[in-house]
């Protein structure tokens, strides 16, 4: 890697003239078709955004100085690209792409995931109905948003997740569940996470004040440190582990997808598998500039370090997708919001976007006058599928989708008018992307598409996108008042402390 070389490019990319997006269209007759890709039932329309050949082939220039092609080699081979903890990032492997050994480990696991899911659903536990699964950040998200996504109609199990530690959300939780027919899933990579713990042994006090007569045999433990999981007290036949070198927020595809496991069956848990597969395969295969996740990281370098954006929006235009924005803000603030480079130097340039987002058609009556007249500039990424899920009149599905392309075409297009406050500057950007369908095959390569692009944004970077210090000084200091400890805090949090909780130091 070349640092002056890199800087080269990035001021390459900040010296090409901003041109309009309509300009663009006109200048380049084959930017559609250059600009979008389609690869497994998704297709990818980058052509609203201000990626033109001279942006493309600095932004080019630098992810081949800033080694993209080792730098995905060194992902896929299981080599140990998380250097701050010296771990490799082997999530591929969940899904058959990956170093030989990584991928038969994971298969392994997978197989003891497989007879847990069978002896569920054979009776071993007695009658389930209802799976409560306590987890939280990527432990929870990523389930949470698959379960509500392609689990509401396939009527296996009622699934609910709970992550917060406010006993409210537990609470609404089991209300509407029998514990008699529950099944806990406690997951956690760790399984040292405060929040989880106590959600775990809360459930736990609840299914026994219900009257199970053992609430541990109704457990189900998820993580990548069994024997913490044996402490907690999970019978070792009931833990089902996964590899260190699966991070947290890239673990659905392991043992913490159980709930989507449960909810969709084995069947469409593997189609999810092979969805992501198909996805690994075209991010490694294809060339920069066909290549979706690459194509989506140029989109973001570009709106964040030459036209100085903060923030880029994503509006599901699927009510079944309305955890997608959550799912991502993990994904992609936790990877990449960083100060550092891996060599430990200042990034020097605004790293992770700040990722915000809703449903439509909601959000157009909410947000959505500020991406149009606002002062901000908030590239957007629309994403929709093609068929409802519905039994209703097409027309409300029309009527989605024909919102969802007016919207993008009305922030590039603009209006002029005398009046001032009734006119649309326009050249704002966009991405579509638009789903044949949501099904589990196709929500599996969308997911990896957003990994690969998060570790294409940190390769540009030069950042680790594998590690997440910046979250644990609260939880120290968390820790620290939580035993009344040593630590001496500002005036302003002791007499918060006193306030609400009573306690002085
Ligand atoms: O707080 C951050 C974090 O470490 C996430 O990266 C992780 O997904 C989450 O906590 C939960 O951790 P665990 O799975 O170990 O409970």
């Amino acid at each position: 890697m070349s640092d002056a070389r890199a800087e080269k490019e990035w001021t390459r990319a900040q010296s090409v003239p901003a041109q309009s997006l309509e300009h663009l269209f006109k200048a380049e007759p084959d930017r559609l078709s250059r600009l979008t890709v389609e690869e497994a039932g998704i297709y990818f329309d980058f052509s609203k955004t201000h990626l033109s050949r001279e942006i493309l082939d600095a932004f080019g220039a630098l992810a081949e100085i800033q080694g993209l092609a080792g730098a995905r080699d060194a992902l896929f081979s299981g080599q140990l690209v998380n250097v701050t903890e010296g771990r490799a990032a082997e999530h591929s492997a969940e899904r058959g792409q990956g170093a030989a050994q990584s991928v038969q480990r994971a298969q392994e696991f997978h197989s003891r995931m497989r007879s847990l899911v069978d002896a569920i659903e054979a009776g071993v536990f007695g009658e389930i109905r209802h799976i409560l699964h306590v987890g939280i950040g990527g432990s929870a998200l990523g389930p949470d948003f698959l379960v509500d996504a392609l689990g509401r109609d396939a009527g296996r199990y009622d699934v609910a997740v709970v992550s917060n530690v406010d006993g409210a959300a537990l609470e609404e939780a089991v209300s509407r569940f029998d514990p008699q027919t529950t099944l806990l899933l406690i997951a956690s990579k760790t399984f040292t996470t405060s929040e989880t713990m106590l959600n775990a042994r809360s459930a736990l006090t609840w299914m026994e004040e219900g009257g199970v007569a053992d609430p541990y045999g109704r457990v189900v433990a998820m993580t990548a440190s069994p024997e913490t999981a044996i402490e907690f007290g999970v019978d070792e036949t009931r833990i089902l582990p996964f590899s260190e070198s699966v991070g947290g927020r890239y673990s659905l595809w392991s043992s913490i997808g159980l709930p989507v496991a449960l909810a969709l069956g084995w069947d469409g848990f593997e189609t999810m598998l092979e969805g992501a597969s198909g996805m690994d395969r075209h991010f490694r295969l294809q060339p920069i500039e066909r290549n979706a996740p690459v194509l989506a990281a140029f989109v973001d370098r570009y709106y964040a370090n030459v036209r100085k954006a903060e923030t880029r929006a994503v509006f599901a235009y699927d009510e079944r997708l309305r955890l997608l924005p959550s799912y991502l803000q993990q994904l992609e603030m936790e990877s990449n919001g960083k100060s550092v480079t891996i060599e430990g130097k200042p990034v020097g340039r605004a790293s992770a976007q700040i990722t915000w987002g809703g449903v439509g058609t909601d959000a157009q009556h909410a947000v959505f006058q500020l991406l149009h007249q606002g002062t901000h500039l908030v590239p957007v990424e629309f994403v929709a599928a093609i068929e409802p899920e519905h039994g209703l009149d097409f027309a409300h599905h029309r009527q989605l989708l024909i919102n969802c392309f007016a919207q993008g075409a009305a922030l590039m297009a603009g209006k002029q008018s005398d009046d001032p406050a009734r006119s649309y500057s326009g050249d704002r950007p966009s991405t579509s992307i638009l789903l044949d369908r949501v099904d589990p095959g196709a929500l599996g390569a969308l997911i990896a598409f957003y990994e690969h692009r998060t570790f294409v944004n940190a390769v540009l970077l030069g950042i680790n996108p594998f590690d997440q210090f910046g979250v644990e000084l609260g939880k120290e200091i968390a820790g620290s008042i939580d035993a009344g400890g040593e630590v001496r805090f500002d005036a302003s949090t002791r007499a918060l402390i006193s306030r609400a909780l009573g306690e002085t130091e």
